[in-house]
């Protein structure tokens, strides 16, 4: 019988191509650009081999319940993975897989981006020109901050905060990290890292990236207390997930002067954005493009559907999640 599997978004051409290739009958949801609504999700999801999903789409018990037993696997197209409850898929003998380094380099440009642009105030300059307000150029027009001889703090050090770290030294920055899991000294040496306890971190560095996943202990790791902990010079940049930081605590950092600019590219509530970040001129927000450049989105829509062929021809997939319900019996 052939296998069924729902898509939960249409991706990328090249990726969609991919899919057409296929052995299998695809259902996909060409609704409007927004997720499928819950229900559908629900309603289309039963019966299928297979699901390729979206970091928009919650797989739970709820969905796995409506899937039925014959599901196999849940492909996400994200490195990210916090909107599937694992454990429940494990628990079924469901396989999930993710989309990691394809993604990792041009998530850390992202990152940098932010970083300049918070620093530079380039945003801030784009908007203020575009409002038409007069202007001529002075000693102390927009001032922001030099990277040279600074300390870049990154927190979580895996494969894209490793890649912002590299771009660190270009800029002539030291760089600190905090991670639960120390890297081995040759990567340390090898990437001119060092580690720090989370509270050197947030006292010693001019600039902070995030690359923690969202688990219950990083959730608003990034509150009141680290925003007083952190220099009133210092920048932070959020590439990760949104509730990693508490957007309110922010916004009061950010209006009392408590740090100097944060840049954010995800949010506590996506795609809703912190009302009360809106009117600040020292924060810039982009609407989560960590990983949206056209290779990349390419290479994240073929891994994925590599995975989900791999899943429902029961063949070990490449970057399986869940190594504990491998083989499926
Ligand atoms: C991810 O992959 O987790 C990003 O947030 C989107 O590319």
């Amino acid at each position: 019988m052939t296998a069924t599997v729902l898509v939960t978004r249409a991706l990328v051409p090249e990726a969609m191509r991919a899919l057409d290739k296929g052995d299998c009958e695809v259902d996909l949801w060409q609704g409007p650009p927004e997720a499928i609504p819950r229900d559908e999700l629900l309603r289309r999801a039963a019966g299928k081999d297979g699901l390729l999903t979206l970091l928009t789409e919650r797989v739970d018990d709820e969905l796995l319940d409506a899937a039925g037993p014959q599901l196999k696997i849940v492909a996400n197209y994200a490195v990210g993975f916090d909107n599937i409850d694992v454990a429940a898929c494990t628990a079924r003998g469901v396989l999930v897989t993710n989309t990691p380094d394809v993604l990792t380099e041009a998530t850390a440009d992202l990152a940098w981006s932010l970083i300049l642009a918070c620093v530079r105030r380039v945003a801030e300059g784009d908007r203020f020109l575009r409002a038409q307000k007069p202007w001529i150029w002075g000693p102390g027009m927009m001032l922001g901050h030099d990277l040279q001889g600074k300390t870049l703090g990154i927190a979580g050090c895996g494969r894209i905060g490793r890649a912002v770290a590299r771009r660190g030294g270009g800029f002539g920055m030291r760089t600190v990290y905090h991670d639960p899991i120390r890297l081995s000294s040759e990567m340390e040496r090898e990437l001119g890292l060092s580690y720090c306890p989370f509270e050197t971190l947030l006292a010693e560095s001019d600039v902070i990236s995030v690359h923690t996943p969202l688990t219950p202990e990083t959730r608003h790791l990034f509150g009141a207390n680290a925003f007083r902990a952190m220099k009133a010079t210092a920048v932070l940049v959020n590439t990760a997930r949104g509730p990693i930081v508490d957007e309110v605590a922010l916004a009061e950092a950010l209006r009392a002067g408590e740090i100097f600019a944060a840049g954010l590219d995800v949010y506590e509530r996506e795609p809703e954005v912190e009302e009360s970040l809106l009117s600040l001129d020292n924060v810039t927000l982009l609407p989560h493009l960590g990983s949206a450049t056209i290779e990349t989105r390419t290479a994240m829509g073929l891994l994925a559907v590599e995975n989900l062929f791999a899943g429902i021809a029961d063949t070990r997939p490449r970057t399986l999640v869940n190594p504990d319900a491998w083989p499926r019996n």
